[in-house]
């Protein structure tokens, strides 16, 4: 009842009386009051005017599971935790029989790639994994991967007035520091994928970070100066995501996706070096494969595509 009330403050510019809500919602006004009340503990800013009712000024800075994809066919179901180790763990274990969205305020144990750690400290980012299940071949995770980045990055640009770009495979990145990390994992059942997990972490309303990522890190609020709505950039990246990801698993149009990419990507056109396990590949990105690998020009001319679960990529001067 809570969050019906919160969605009319919500879709309301004016002050919504106490007898149309009790109306809408056949409850009482001194329900209405109560639940109200909650909602200022919560940290909404509501003006109470006698005669005139109800009206939200501020939001609260906390995630509206309730609030998140109301409208859209594409998530089924918001799993939100207050805390939890990981939300890709978390989705992993999970039996979901649809497009489900595991999201949480604070993550114990946040994953980044290649085993680093994630700092997901409470109240200060999206620390959400959304989980697909297409039955697809294994090279194809790598191009989910992509779509999930454009989503990002396309989300912040448009809300924010940004010019995030990736770092690829899949960091977002705005004027050289990191914004946001994506950790895309797969459940296979011999050659198909039966669930895929895309971990994605968005520094929004950090102040600082830890000493170690605080020369390469950077959120939302450190751009912007403005604490923002978390659950807002969550719906954006949902309709984004649902967008790219349709045009790849039901039209298969990967050449339209790799076209966006590229255009959103940072690397391409400079100077790189790939590390892998026993090998190190220096020399000029130049494009992107249609499986979404990094073509990387030697300066011998020969050309090399690198695979994002086998390397990492940096500048030859440093993180981009
Ligand atoms: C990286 O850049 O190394 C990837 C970072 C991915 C972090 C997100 S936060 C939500 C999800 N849960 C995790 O444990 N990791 C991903």
């Amino acid at each position: 009842m809570k969050n019906k009330i919160l969605n009319i403050l919500l879709n309301s510019d004016a002050y919504v009386s106490g007898e149309k809500i009790s109306k809408t919602l056949g409850i009482s006004r001194n329900s209405i009051w109560k639940h109200i009340n909650k909602l200022k503990n919560e940290g909404y800013v509501i003006d109470s005017v006698p005669n005139k009712g109800y009206k939200l000024t501020k939001r609260a800075d906390v995630i509206e599971p309730s609030l998140i994809s109301p409208n859209r066919d594409f998530i089924k179901e918001v799993i939100y935790f207050d805390e939890i180790d990981s939300t890709n763990n978390a989705a992993k274990k999970a039996t979901v029989e649809c497009n489900t969205l595991f999201i949480a305020d604070c993550q114990t144990s946040g994953r980044g790639r290649t085993g680093r750690e994630w700092a997901s400290a409470k109240g200060c980012g999206i620390w959400m994994s959304i989980v697909t299940l297409p039955k697809i071949s294994i090279e194809k995770i790598m191009q989910i991967t992509l779509v999930t980045g454009i989503a990002v990055c396309e989300t912040v640009n448009r809300m924010f007035g940004l010019d995030s770009q990736i770092k690829w495979p899949n960091d977002i990145v705005v004027d050289g520091k990191k914004l946001c990390g994506i950790l895309t994992e797969a459940v296979m059942e011999e050659q198909t994928v039966t669930k895929i997990i895309n971990g994605i972490g968005i520094n929004v309303n950090a102040e600082k970070f830890p000493e170690n990522i605080s020369d390469t890190a950077t959120s939302l609020y450190l751009i912007t100066g403005n604490k923002s709505v978390r659950t807002d950039i969550v719906n954006g990246i949902l309709d984004s995501f649902e967008k790219y990801y349709t045009m790849l698993i039901d039209k298969e149009n990967m050449a339209e996706i790799i076209e966006k990419y590229k255009s959103l990507c940072v690397n391409i056109g400079k100077r790189v070096v790939s590390v892998g396990k026993n090998k190190k590949t220096e020399g000029t990105a130049i494009d992107i494969s249609p499986a979404g690998e990094l073509i990387i020009e030697k300066d011998d001319g020969t050309t090399v595509s690198v695979n994002a679960g086998e390397v990492s990529v940096r500048g030859i001067y440093g993180y981009i």
